[in-house]
């Protein structure tokens, strides 16, 4: 077996291929470009984690790259992909949705193609909750009808999905595509909220708050998304599906401030802001189908993945 995982360097990336050394022993591709939506110092680290393992490749490419992904695909044997590696974030795809939509869209096909020339056992997509948009019913139900993205972001992870399950139709390629809510953990992205506001609240910056704070999100643990991922590599009855990962228990942005001014021991200082364009009022998973296909149910609480969270921004900020 032979794990390529894309955006290996990456928060969920690198979460996943750890949890796949711990569990299997199959082989990993760790896949990345390193780019520059943020420091590339942290996706470094990341890697640092399971750079000397014996049974990880770590390969710095652009997927985009179609005839590197060719001899990438028959010189390792892929027998599974991860894509993970993607463009995320909502609020920097509104005003630079060109490099959304290379790596998300043109990146993924360029990925599926190598795929249907150098066949895979399962092709596991990360889509986002993005792609229900504005008019979804809550809570979202995969089999429902879809909103109007609110983003380009959430438009690119839409048309992936899409590509993916037409390669399904068309080429018989096993994919899946998984939909993860609000991620969270140790390694975070620093453009996330979470980060923002730790940020903010630990060095007693302004804390910058669009709207008043109601927006609810759907934070869900990165081991719980990870073994999502992980049990979709060889879950029977998934393939052509599309699967929510979430937490299914939506949270205030002004609920999560307060939690994190409990785990840091300090007092927020609020700057107002208005609302932002592309930002959903909530997301809220419905993980019946999850729980149905996967056995995924969601392990960790949010007090408990908060604390967590907080320790690791300490030591990770110490040691800078
Ligand atoms: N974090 C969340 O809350 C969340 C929620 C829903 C969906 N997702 C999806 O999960 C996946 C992982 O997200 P993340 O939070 O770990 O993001 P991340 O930015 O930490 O990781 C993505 C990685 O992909 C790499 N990458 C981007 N374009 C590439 C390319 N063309 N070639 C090679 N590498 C490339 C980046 O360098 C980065 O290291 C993404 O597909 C994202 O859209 C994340």
């Amino acid at each position: 077996m032979a794990i390529l995982v894309t955006g290996g360097a990456g928060f969920i990336g690198s979460h996943f291929i750890e949890m796949a050394l711990a569990r299997s022993d199959a082989k990993l591709i760790c896949l990345d470009c390193y780019n520059d939506f943020y420091d590339p110092e942290l996706k470094r680290s990341n890697v640092a984690k399971f750079h000397e393992n014996d049974r990880v490749e770590v390969v710095e490419e652009d997927f985009c790259n179609h005839s590197a992904m060719l001899a990438l695909f028959e010189q390792h044997a892929v027998s599974h992909v991860v894509h993970l590696g993607a463009y995320a974030g909502v609020r920097y795809s509104v005003e630079n949705p060109f490099v959304y939509e290379r790596s998300n869209v043109a990146g993924t096909l360029s990925l599926l193609e190598a795929a249907r020339r150098f066949p895979v056992e399962r092709f596991l997509l990360s889509s986002s909750s993005t792609v229900y948009g504005r008019g979804a019913a809550v809570p979202f139900t995969e089999d429902a009808p879809l909103g109007i993205p609110m983003s380009p972001y959430g438009a690119t992870k839409r048309s992936a999905e899409l590509l993916a399950l037409a390669y399904h139709d068309l080429h018989r390629i096993p994919s899946v595509c998984l939909r993860p809510f609000s991620v969270y953990g140790p390694r975070l992205r620093p453009d996330l909220a979470m980060t923002v506001f730790t940020d903010a609240i630990e060095y007693g910056k302004p804390l910058p708050l669009f709207g008043d704070g109601s927006i609810r999100r759907d934070f869900t643990h990165v081991s719980d998304i990870c073994a999502g991922f992980y049990a979709a590599l060889s879950a029977d009855g998934v393939v052509g599906e599309s699967i929510n990962l979430g937490h299914s228990e939506p949270i205030e942005v002004r609920a999560l401030i307060a939690e994190l001014e409990r785990a840091l021991g300090k007092k927020a200082v609020i700057d107002q802001q208005p609302e932002k364009p592309g930002d959903m009022p909530i997301t809220y998973a419905n993980l019946e189908k999850a729980e149905r296909l996967l056995g995924y149910r969601p392990q960790m609480d949010f007090r408990e993945g908060v604390s967590e969270y907080v320790a690791w921004f300490r030591e990770y900020h110490a040691g800078k």
